[in-house]
């Protein structure tokens, strides 16, 4: 699908302006459901409008669940529609850079799930695209919207922690041996648990220290083989890294297979940064509280994450309302559309996805090469 540059521009503008934006997602697998429905449900001025998925049977799934008629097999048709101001792509990651490149030239906004391409190049490719397109881009950093997540990053801003010594994170849970789809293919994912989970945490250091300047990397696969499919990616995951802010050190390690640790949002998710005045702890299965010590003290205190921190300002969701360990992620949803309705910058944007990326190439880099690697500044 080609569109001239003064189309592209024309469209962006004429959907800025617009009251109701019509939303396409294209992927409707797990995560579009969990997590991107309940989430449009919270903006009265998104409207879903057409869905796309490749498989049948889940695109069938998707039109019960939501009654949308506009289904197709095929992502251009959804982009060829004047009703579809934005989209939503998730899709396995092989698909994220050609599919956003193709709503961006159609003058789409759109909100791309993590990691956003196979590599740093193709993450530079869809912001360059899309900051000349004039559209919204943002990509689907979710746990930056967890309630002590937004607390901690607001703390370090403010200068609880002083001057950042170190960051720290562990993302530990346990898939064991079981067969995980397209996540277990190089061509389908790029990356294993580099792209599937650390990449959260990669932005935890970015959000909270700023870029890495350099780093070395190990990566470990346990099983070539889950439910009898061959799996070509890693199972675990480390990086130690240098930030450009004095020096501070990072230490992320992430696994699939840390026996007894279960799996998802109550599973460890462990985040620490500790400078020159203080240290914050936060853990995504106490999302209300953060484990916070002061210089001087010997002992981490906890305290509660203030009202206001537990949800992006002017999100009409209730946060007492449902669990906690799911409900922030709808937040994700609504602040793509307010960027779009206020015509501001999403945060985050592909502009941190694709300094994850450079983090996650120059990772892939270490681990081949065996050595220390330059992260590309943003
Ligand atoms: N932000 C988060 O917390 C989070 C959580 C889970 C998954 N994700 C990301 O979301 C993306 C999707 O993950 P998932 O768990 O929903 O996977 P999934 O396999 O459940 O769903 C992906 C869907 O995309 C469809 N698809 C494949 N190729 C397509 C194409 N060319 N056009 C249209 N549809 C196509 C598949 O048929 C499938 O239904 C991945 O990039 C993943 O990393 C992010």
């Amino acid at each position: 699908m080609m569109f001239s540059q003064t189309t592209r521009r024309e469209r962006a503008q004429f959907n800025q302006s617009m009251k109701q934006i019509g939303v396409g997602i294209i992927g409707c697998g797990g995560i579009a459901l969990q997590n991107h429905l309940p989430g449009l449900a919270l903006c009265p001025e998104a409207k879903l409008v057409a869905l796309c998925d490749t498989n049948p049977k889940v695109l069938e799934n998707a039109v019960r669940q939501t009654g949308v008629k506009a289904a197709f097999a095929d992502y251009l048709q959804l982009l060829g529609r004047d009703d579809v101001n934005a989209v939503i792509i998730a899709t396995p990651n092989l698909f994220h850079a050609p599919i956003a490149l193709a709503a961006i030239a159609a003058g789409k906004h759109v909100l791309c799930e993590k990691p956003i391409a196979m590599n740093h190049a193709e993450s530079l490719a869809m912001l360059s695209a899309a900051e000349k397109a004039g559209v919204r881009h943002m990509t689907a950093f979710t746990y930056r919207f967890v309630p002590a997540m937004r607390y901690m990053a607001h703390l370090v801003k403010s200068g609880f922690v002083g001057q950042p010594y170190h960051f720290r994170s562990c993302r530990l849970q346990d898939w064991g041996t079981r067969a995980i789809g397209w996540r277990q293919v190089a061509k389908m994912a790029a990356t294993g648990e580099l792209g599937d989970m650390l990449s959260h945490r990669i932005d935890y250091a970015h959000l909270l220290v700023g870029p890495m300047r350099r780093l070395v990397a190990d990566d470990r696969r346990f099983h070539d083989v889950r439910d009898g499919q061959v799996s070509d990616l890693e199972d675990w995951v480390t990086i130690l890294a240098e930030f450009s802010s004095r020096r501070a050190t990072g230490v992320l390690e992430s696994s699939k297979v840390a026996t007894g640790h279960g799996e998802g949002a109550r599973s460890e998710d462990y985040c620490e940064v500790d400078g020159t005045d203080g240290s914050l702890i936060f853990q995504l299965a106490r999302p209300w509280t953060l484990k916070v010590a002061k210089k001087g003290e010997t002992e981490f205190r906890t305290v509660n994450v203030p009202d206001e921190f537990l949800k992006v300002p002017g999100s009409p969701r209730d946060p007492r309302a449902g669990d906690p360990l799911i409900t922030f992620r709808y937040d994700q949803d609504f602040e793509f559309i307010q960027a779009i309705i206020n015509q501001r910058p999403c945060v985050p944007s592909f502009a941190e996805g694709a300094q994850a990326q450079a983090v996650m190439d120059a990772a892939v880099l270490s681990v081949r090469e065996k050595r220390w690697v330059e992260i590309p500044q943003p």
